[in-house]
C-alpha cells in the first residue's frame, strides 16, 4: 500500500469543484499495472463530465489520459514491465488526474524513445482522436476540401497538420487574430475567424465558392447549422465534440435541402475499444508523429495542485494547442 495525490469531485460544477486529496493506492492485482505518472493530459471532455454535461457516478476522480512509468505489475501481466514508459487514453474509465494509480496493463501503450513523456501526453488521447477522424470517419483523400473548426486548440491543430500532409486543401477556423495566424503557421492554407458574424461568407469567398467534402465540427451548439452551410453535396459534417455546447435537435429535412448530406457523431472510445485496435491505431500515430506529419504547440502547463486554473483557462478559450498537467 502506498498514497498519491488525486483531483477528487464530489459534485458537479465550476472549476472549484475539483479538490485535490491524499488517497491510498494498494499493490497491482492480477492484470493490473502501476504507473507514476510523469505528464498528464487535460481533455475537453473533462470540462464535460466535471461540469455534468456528460454525467459520471459521483464521487469520482478525474481525467483520462495520462503518461508515466510502470513501478509495479500484478500477477499475469505480460505484455508491460517495470520500468516500461506508457501512456493510456482510457485505463477503463476516469482518474489520470493523479500522481500514481493502478490500471489494466491491457490498456497502456509503450512509448517509443524517440517521443518525450511530454509530446506523448500531449498528442496520445488527441492525436487518436485525430487518426480516427482522417483514416476512418472519413478517410482523407488528396485534393479533399476539409474544414477544421477550433483548427488553433488541441485535436485541432493535429488534425490541420495531418490533413495536410494526407494531401487536403485546409480551411481552419479559430476565435480571434492570434488563434486564425497560428493555424496558417502550422500549415492550414487558410484560416477563418469564426468569431466574426459573417464567417460563412468570408469562408466561401476564399475558398472561390467551393464547399467542404468534410466538416469536422468540435464546436457544436454555436457552429453546427453553419457546418451544413459549407459542406458540399453527399458531404459530411462530423460532430466530434460541443465545446459551446451539445447541439439541438434539428430538422433533418435539412440534410437533403443541403445536398443529401451525411451526419456523425463519432467517439474515440469505440474506436479503441480493443487491445489489438488500441495499439494498431497507436502504432499509426506514432508512425505520423515519426514522419513529422503531426505535432502540437504545448500551450500551457499547470500544476496538479492548480488544476482548477487549467479548467478556468481552457473554458475562457485561453488556449492554443495542448494543456499538460504536472503531477
Ligand atoms: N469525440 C471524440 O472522440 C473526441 C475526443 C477528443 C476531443 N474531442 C473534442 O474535441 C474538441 C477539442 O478538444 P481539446 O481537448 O483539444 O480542446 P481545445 O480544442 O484545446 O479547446 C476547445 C476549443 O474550442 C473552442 N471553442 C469554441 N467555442 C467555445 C466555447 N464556448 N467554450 C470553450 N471553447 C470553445 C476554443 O477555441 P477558439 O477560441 O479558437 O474558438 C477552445 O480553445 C472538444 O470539443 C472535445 O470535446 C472529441
Amino acid at each position: 500500500m502506498t498514497t498519491a495525490k488525486a483531483v477528487r469531485l464530489e459534485a458537479y460544477g465550476a472549476p472549484d469543484v475539483m479538490q485535490v486529496v491524499t488517497v491510498d493506492v494498494a499493490s497491482p492485482s492480477a492484470g493490473e499495472a502501476q504507473v507514476r505518472h510523469t505528464a498528464i493530459g487535460f481533455n475537453y471532455i473533462d470540462v464535460y463530465q466535471r461540469s455534468g454535461l456528460y454525467k459520471i457516478p459521483l464521487p469520482s476522480g478525474l481525467g483520462f489520459e495520462a503518461v508515466g512509468v510502470v513501478e509495479a505489475v500484478g500477477p499475469d501481466v505480460t505484455d508491460v514491465s517495470v520500468g516500461d514508459r506508457v501512456a493510456y487514453i482510457n485505463a477503463g474509465g476516469v482518474g489520470s488526474y493523479s500522481t500514481l494509480r493502478n490500471v489494466p496493463a491491457e490498456k497502456l501503450v509503450k512509448i517509443p524513445a524517440t517521443v518525450s513523456d511530454e509530446q506523448a501526453a500531449a498528442l496520445i488521447f488527441k492525436g487518436m482522436t485525430a487518426q480516427y477522424l482522417v483514416r476512418k470517419t472519413h478517410a482523407i483523400k488528396p485534393g479533399d476540401l476539409v474544414v477544421i473548426h477550433a483548427a488553433a486548440g488541441g485535436v485541432g491543430q493535429i488534425l490541420v497538420r495531418w490533413a495536410r500532409a494526407l494531401g487536403a486543401t485546409v480551411v481552419g477556423t479559430a476565435g480571434g487574430p492570434a488563434k486564425v495566424a497560428r493555424v496558417l503557421e502550422i500549415g492550414a492554407h487558410h484560416a477563418i475567424d469564426y468569431n466574426k458574424p459573417d464567417w460563412v461568407e468570408t469562408l466561401l469567398a476564399e475558398t472561390g465558392g467551393r464547399k467542404a467534402r468534410v466538416v469536422y465540427d468540435s464546436v457544436g451548439k454555436a457552429t453546427f447549422l453553419k457546418s451544413l452551410d459549407i459542406t458540399a453535396p453527399f458531404g459530411l459534417v462530423a460532430l466530434y465534440g460541443n465545446a459551446s455546447g451539445p447541439v439541438e435537435p434539428f430538422d433533418l429535412g435539412l440534410l437533403n435541402s443541403k445536398g443529401c448530406l451525411y451526419v456523425t457523431r463519432p467517439s474515440i472510445f469505440p474506436h479503441n475499444s480493443t487491445t489489438a485496435l488500441l495499439r494498431e491505431n497507436a502504432a499509426d500515430l506514432f508512425d505520423a508523429i515519426a514522419l513529422g506529419h503531426v505535432g502540437v504547440d504545448i500551450g500551457a502547463r499547470f500544476k496538479l495542485d492548480d488544476i482548477v486554473a487549467a479548467h478556468t483557462a481552457a473554458e475562457a478559450r485561453a488556449t492554443t494547442g495542448a494543456i499538460l498537467i504536472q503531477p
